[in-house]
């Protein structure tokens, strides 16, 4: 079974870069770098963010990465539902880790259970607790979603638009407690990582990140408002090498929370679908996003 989603594993130019902008402003510590990798954490985990070094400008996701308590079965179930497993590569902080192609063309890991590491020391603002969700943007998202229902044996939470015909939809891994979304999949031309999010303790702590982040040439891409599908509080901001990165709290947990009610189908002229408070889309959020590798290219230097 898949039990949450743990990170997206990414390639970028400038790796020092990159870290100084998670450490800086998300509040991502280095827990140890493996060859090109470089594992980051929230807390005790050992890794909420992976980052490649790359002699390459460009910035590609690799994989979108699922905790498995039974990796060898996930995977046989994923390639039953059209996935190509590319084998075993190494990941740190697990036992064993495949990677795999889903059918829509990107690359997917299922790892077993994240080891426990001595926590991240403090700092003066505040951690995210966690690894939120991903967005990645696709031509055919009822497609998708179909494939992590059946692939990975994600449960539907909400979609806007249909569920035959959705612009967006939402899944949560089938545990009690988990996120509302740690899968969301936007209907979109190409197949791109649309953005990343963490998950903060509250609302204060994400205002003095966002402090922190604004200056004479950093903005908000979004935000702050409250989604309403999912019930989070979010601010969107974009890092050193252009993913768009959420920093989000108060998601819905699915079972004991009282807003969970099931899955439901929110229209596209409900504003309350992407913010309670009032605000629409920005283009500049709908116009993002991160180019995405093809699986099979990246076994050897997986
Ligand atoms: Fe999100």
């Amino acid at each position: 079974m898949i039990t949450r989603v743990s990170s997206v594993t990414y390639e970028v130019p400038d790796v020092e870069a990159s870290i100084g902008f998670y450490e800086r402003h998300v509040g991502l510590t280095v827990t140890e770098r493996i060859g090109a990798s470089v594992y980051l954490r929230a807390k005790s985990s050992h890794h909420d963010l992976v980052l490649v070094a790359s002699d390459s400008a460009e910035c590609v996701l690799h994989s979108l990465n699922f905790e498995s308590d039974d990796v060898a079965a996930d995977v046989e179930r994923a390639v039953g539902a059209g996935s190509k497993d590319l084998g075993v590569v190494e990941h740190g902080g697990v036992e064993v880790a495949h990677l795999l192609e889903a059918p829509g063309g990107f690359g997917f890991r299922i790892h077993s259970t994240v080891e426990q590491v001595q926590a991240a020391p403090e700092s003066n603002l505040a951690q995210p607790m966690h690894f939120s969700h991903f967005n990645i943007g696709v031509p055919d998202a009822a497609g998708a979603i179909a494939f992590f229902v059946d692939g990975l044996g994600l449960r539907n939470s909400d979609w806007i638009g249909s569920a035959e015909n959705p612009m967006i939809g939402w899944l949560h891994c089938p545990v009690d407690g988990a996120l509302h979304h740690g899968v969301a999949v936007l209907q979109t031309e190409d197949v791109r990582l649309h953005h990343i999010s963490y998950e903060y303790e509250n609302a204060a702590e994400i205002i003095d990140r966002v402090d922190d982040y604004v200056d004479d040439s950093h903005f908000l891409v979004w935000g702050m408002g409250r989604h309403g599908t999912g019930g989070s509080i979010f601010a969107y901001i974009e890092d050193v090498s252009g993913v768009m990165v959420e920093l989000g709290t108060g998601m819905i947990r699915i079972g004991a929370d009282p807003r969970w009610d099931g899955p439901k189908v929110w229209a596209p002229d409900d504003p309350r679908g992407v913010d309670e408070w009032g605000s629409s889309v920005p283009e500049a959020w709908m116009g993002k996003r991160t180019a995405v590798a093809t699986p099979s290219t990246l076994v050897s230097k997986a």
